[in-house]
């Protein structure tokens, strides 16, 4: 392991412009550099570096972060691997931490499981292409599933020969330990008996995301129904099937040149995708969807088409898998397949491009794909359309991107005829719930840790840590809400725009994901955002008469509260100007002194957590948090220094 003063040391040697310029071309532009994006295809360029910031953002795709997480994605590394890239590139000599004893029996073994695992793919690619057995039963069965030789290759697919154990008996022979046999998987072993997990089975080897082997799966070539039709390898320390995705590693550069993957069930379904020349495309392998999966998609694109069978356990999968996936902030379509297809025999039915028309005419979003499954079902019953249009807000309200949810909503609103402001109530009221759910949580953890005296969180009230601050925000936007403070260079045109105080605290809210667990300061300052362009909208008046006595009691106080405007300014001098005079201050410090406090916590919270994973030892876990925290730790430090604070290192 890198230990962290080696980490905050290549961190900070490894200047963006630098890593950058590597891979890509870029000019000045203003303070910042710009050129063509390496993460998708574009002709004019808008992908920027901000090498004041150490940053990178591409406004195309999205893809943004500091110079690690550039290398990791465009180098598709680890963070220790990208790490040690970045140290050999700016000659930073890497101590890594001793491993202990354990750890260093931990890797022996994984390493191990591994190179007997690509043995065995060896042997059964062989077995399958070269001995008769294997041609005769293995390879014809494939052929005459119409499985052309080129996917055949590229997925390295192999037959284990029908005997009890002649695989084991050669890997031994060839020095292979039966100590790794058996913890792979390939080999059961009992006290009086010894045998091939995959005897007489076609092979599908899985390989991770670097593309090495780490488990397999047989098919059986007998209709026997008393047979399983696929054998897995066991769950061991080199395969954990939640967190793999059948796949991936012939997937993953199309996932991220296309920008979207689809999502199959099985073995064959990939292959017969890769056939027809949809190469973006993973399985679940069978396994209900889980979270790790969504995830590993999620490292090359953040848009997922699901393609499960055309029966109702597909259906069902379907719909479960929805919910997941946005919950992960993933955009999901759906591709549904005539009754009793899957992917595999509905690709084969047709050409390629055949395939390519049906898709494009058929992928719909989840909304349509719920309303047109249920719709049917509704008809003019009011209470099963009330039931339907719930479910529906349900899926809408996990969605975590606000722009996202917008368009959603608009297009639930035209679908199902209701109003959106009746659906943006509905929402509220399900993520009112849920914030308060998980805020209790996160506080009750917060306390736990902070080993202070625990302060009981009463049941229905719920703590906020940025009460004062989000007060003060409110405040002014109410009293300054259109004033004209602040000015911003085009970067296109040179022009000089003007803002409104409104649209700087929203649009800052906005970028950093700010959202109050105060269900009043998220109603208000929703309102605020759809009136930023209206001149007439009067904040004082409108929220000191609004309807719900909650939202008007907290904005009458907010104004009455006796605020002796200039004291932090009228200390050191006698000259003492106004707020209003100040406001091109005093804003941006609200809004930065909001962020900063928001970091801390989210810093204490990591902390936390690394010294979690670090007592059960989850070495990938404590690498990922402190990546987190590496990051987090930046923005403090800019934050900081923004506010005329010194961060003490
Ligand atoms: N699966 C499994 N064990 C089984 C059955 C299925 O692990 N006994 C997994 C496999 O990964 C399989 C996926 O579930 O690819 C989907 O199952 P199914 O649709 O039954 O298999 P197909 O992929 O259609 O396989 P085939 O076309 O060979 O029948
Ligand atoms: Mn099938």
């Amino acid at each position: 392991m890198i230990d962290q003063a080696t980490i905050e040391r290549i961190v900070d040697a490894a200047n963006i412009s630098d890593v950058v310029s590597e891979f890509v071309t870029l000019k000045k532009r203003g303070v910042n550099q710009l050129g063509l994006c390496p993460f998708h295809n574009e002709k004019t360029p808008s992908f920027t570096v901000s090498p004041a910031k150490g940053i990178f953002k591409c406004f195309g795709c999205g893809k943004g972060g500091n110079s690690v997480n550039f290398i990791m994605e465009l180098e598709q590394l680890s963070y220790p691997d990208a790490l040690r890239w970045l140290a050999k590139k700016f000659h930073i000599e890497i101590e890594e931490k001793e491993e202990s004893n354990e750890e260093k029996a931990l890797k022996d073994e994984r390493e191990s499981m591994m190179i007997v695992s690509a043995f065995a793919q060896k042997y059964f690619s062989r077995y399958l292409l070269k001995e008769n057995e294997g041609r005769t039963v293995g390879l014809s069965y494939l052929r005459e599933r119409g499985i052309r030789d080129d996917i055949i290759a590229k997925f390295e697919l192999g037959f284990c020969p029908d005997g009890k154990d002649l695989f084991t008996q050669a890997a031994e022979r060839e020095g292979y330990k039966m100590e790794f046999l058996e913890k792979t998987g390939l080999t059961i072993k009992r006290d009086d008996w010894v045998r091939d997990r995959f005897g007489g089975r076609v092979i599908f080897p899985v390989h991770n995301v670097a593309g090495r082997v780490i488990a397999f799966g047989g098919r059986t070539l007998t209709n026997d129904k008393k047979v399983a039709k696929y054998l897995n390898s066991p769950e061991s320390e080199i395969y954990h099937k939640g967190r793999t995705l059948y796949g991936i590693y012939q997937a993953k550069r199309d996932i991220t040149r296309l920008d979207k993957c689809y999502l199959v069930e099985g073995y064959t379904d990939v292959l017969s995708f890769h056939q027809a020349g949809i190469e973006n495309v993973v399985a679940s392998s069978g396994t209900s969807l889980t979270i790790e999966q969504i995830r590993l998609i999620r490292r090359f694109s953040p848009n997922i088409t699901i393609v499960y069978d055309g029966d109702d356990a597909g259906i069902k999968a379907s719909l479960r898998g929805i919910d997941m996936v946005l919950e992960e902030g993933i955009n999901v379509k759906v591709l549904p397949l005539p009754r009793g297809e899957d992917p595999d025999s509905f690709a084969r039915s047709m050409s390629a491009s055949e395939l390519a028309e049906y898709i494009k005419k058929n992928e719909t979003d989840f909304i349509k794909f719920k309303t047109q499954l249920l719709m049917g079902t509704v008809e003019n019953d009011p209470v099963s359309k009330a039931r339907l249009i719930n479910e529906i807000v349900k899926s809408i309200s996990v969605i975590p991107d606000t722009i996202t949810r917008t368009i959603y909503i608009k297009e639930c609103s035209r679908l199902m005829d209701v109003q959106e402001a009746i659906l943006y109530s509905e929402i509220r009221k399900i993520q009112n719930k849920q914030t308060e759910d998980h805020t209790r949580k996160e506080i009750q953890e917060l306390q736990v840790q902070a080993t202070k005296p625990v302060v009981p969180v009463t049941e229905k009230k719920v703590v906020n840590p940025f009460e004062t601050e989000e007060r003060e925000i409110i405040r002014f936007l109410m009293k300054y809400f259109h004033q004209e403070v602040f000015e911003m260079e085009d970067e296109e045109t040179h022009e000089v725009k003007t803002y409104t105080v409104g649209v700087y605290v929203i649009s800052e809210l906005h970028t950093d994901g700010l959202v109050s667990v105060n269900p009043k300061v998220r109603a208000i300052l929703s309102d605020m955002e759809l009136n930023l362009d209206n001149k007439d909208f009067d904040p004082v008046k409108y929220f000191t008469q609004h309807p719900d006595s909650e939202i008007s009691k907290y904005a009458s106080t907010l104004l009455s509260e006796k605020y002796i405007e200039s004291k932090r300014w009228s200390k050191g001098g006698a000259f003492i100007e106004s707020e209003s005079e100040l406001l091109y201050l005093l804003v941006p410090k609200l809004i930065q002194e909001y962020k900063l406090k928001n970091v801390k916590m989210l810093l204490k919270k990591l902390e936390h957590q690394i010294n979690e994973a670090n007592k059960s030892n989850e070495s990938e876990k404590i690498m990922d948090f402190l990546n987190q925290y590496q990051n987090l730790k930046k923005v403090m430090k800019e934050l900081s220094e923004l506010l005329g604070f010194r961060t003490i290192s």
